[in-house]
């Protein structure tokens, strides 16, 4: 399988603090990808380090065999690659509409936003059904639904996801790891962000295991799940 997204020595830093001591991995077309690890290993640094939103200390972001490491945040999803970023940020004070409407802001074509309306509508039918709705007033489920329907309105090739299982209740993260799985059968490629380790093996393909800002185990998911090292990260989750 060809690779899509490649890290090369990839460092961030914050001031003193080196969220990210430049780590290598590889996202492969058509797959599934999990990032776990405990509170702190630096795995949304990483995935804001990506799309652009978290200033890259050294190393390269390859893109479908493009460097897209100085790339302004705003460019990025031009390219084909958009995060739904941790903590379901919607805006509130828009309706459900308007919100994804402002995850288009890269499509020109009218017909091309309209296609990628329905395409989320389908996936989240209940979107449809408050498009006119404040996103503030949505439950936390249905805002992490538009956080993802909004990421996929720029029709991206490969779709970033921090923690989208956070604090939903146990039916509907069921839900929305379902979801993740019809995305990649309709070719979107994932990499995904999870505390809910055992989730999130369940639908990947591989994954990364990242401790203090380094990768320090990768496999497919099921050596991951017969790994030790695995019970030890499952310690450090809530
Ligand atoms: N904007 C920032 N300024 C300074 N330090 C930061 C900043 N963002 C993150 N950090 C630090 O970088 C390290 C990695 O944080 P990061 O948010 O990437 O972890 P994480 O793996 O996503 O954790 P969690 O599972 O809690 O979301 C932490 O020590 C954190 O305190
Ligand atoms: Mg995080």
């Amino acid at each position: 399988m060809s690779v899509l997204l490649k890290l090369e020595n990839f460092k961030l830093r914050y001031g003193a603090v080196e969220a990210v001591r430049g780590i290598n991995l590889e996202i492969r077309k058509g797959e599934i990808a999990a990032l776990l690890g405990a509170n702190g290993a630096g795995k949304s640094s990483t995935m804001n380090g990506i799309a652009g939103l978290a200033p890259v200390a050294d190393g390269r972001v390859i893109f479908d065999g493009r460097d897209i490491t100085d790339l302004p945040p705003e460019e990025i999803p031009i390219s084909g690659l958009t995060l739904a970023p941790e903590g379901r940020r919607v805006f509130g004070t828009l309706t459900v509409a308007d919100n994804l409407r402002m995850g288009a802001y890269a499509v020109s074509d009218p017909s091309e936003i309209r296609a990628a309306q329905d395409r989320v509508f389908t996936l989240f039918p209940i979107l449809a059904e408050r498009q006119n709705q404040f996103a503030g007033t949505l439950s936390g489920g249905q805002q992490q639904m538009l956080a993802i329907g909004r990421a996929l309105m720029c029709n991206p090739r490969l779709l970033l996801l921090d923690e989208p299982s956070l604090g939903l209740a146990p039916l509907v993260v069921e839900q929305v790891f379902e979801l993740i799985s019809t995305l990649r059968d309709q070719s979107v490629t994932i990499f995904l962000v999870e505390q809910n380790v055992a989730g999130a093996l369940e639908i990947a393909d591989r994954a990364y295991l990242m401790a203090s800002g380094q990768i320090t185990r990768a496999g497919s998911a099921a050596e991951m799940r017969a790994s030790e090292d695995m019970s030890a990260s499952y310690l450090g989750v809530h």
